[in-house]
């Protein structure tokens, strides 16, 4: 594993031993690489009502944001085998939100990685900001 993989690989790791997940008992870690370089972590966070519950990369993206950053280089998601832990619908499209369809999404367990996807191969003819056309300011700006 190169050495920058290996850091979003500690952090998703890191995270997920603080994930919040009583009622799966599927803890899950996320971490992602913005475009400064920084590396921001989340976990899921579940709820007893479950669908309020919210998944790692939906943490990971808030640290993002709250940290300043709108773009995602690289993000890797880690959770319990055998079955790759790839991202729930709702979170390609959170993804999206940052990313292009060529950001590499790395799909990880406990022992190390496993795959990755690009994002357009995962949510492939997506909707993202640059469908809205004029109507908005960039996002990103
Ligand atoms: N989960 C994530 O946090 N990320 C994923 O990519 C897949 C699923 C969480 C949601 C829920 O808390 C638990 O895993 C079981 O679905």
């Amino acid at each position: 594993m190169n050495p920058a993989l290996t850091e979003l690989f500690e952090a998703a790791r890191a995270a997920q031993a603080r994930a919040y997940a009583p009622y799966s008992r599927f803890p899950v870690g996320a971490a992602l690489r913005d475009a400064a370089g920084v590396v921001h972590a989340g976990c899921n966070v579940e709820n007893a009502a479950y669908p309020v519950g919210t998944c790692a990369e939906a943490g990971a993206i808030a640290a993002m944001v709250v940290g300043g950053g709108r773009v995602i280089a690289e993000l890797l998601v880690l959770g319990p085998g055998p079955a790759l832990v790839t991202p729930c619908g709702a979170c390609r499209q959170r993804i999206r939100e940052f990313a292009g369809p060529e950001v590499l999404v790395h799909v990880a367990d406990g022992t190390g990685v496993r795959a990755a996807f690009t994002l357009g191969a995962l949510l492939p003819e997506s909707f993202g900001p640059d469908n809205l056309g004029s109507r908005d300011p960039d996002p990103h700006a």
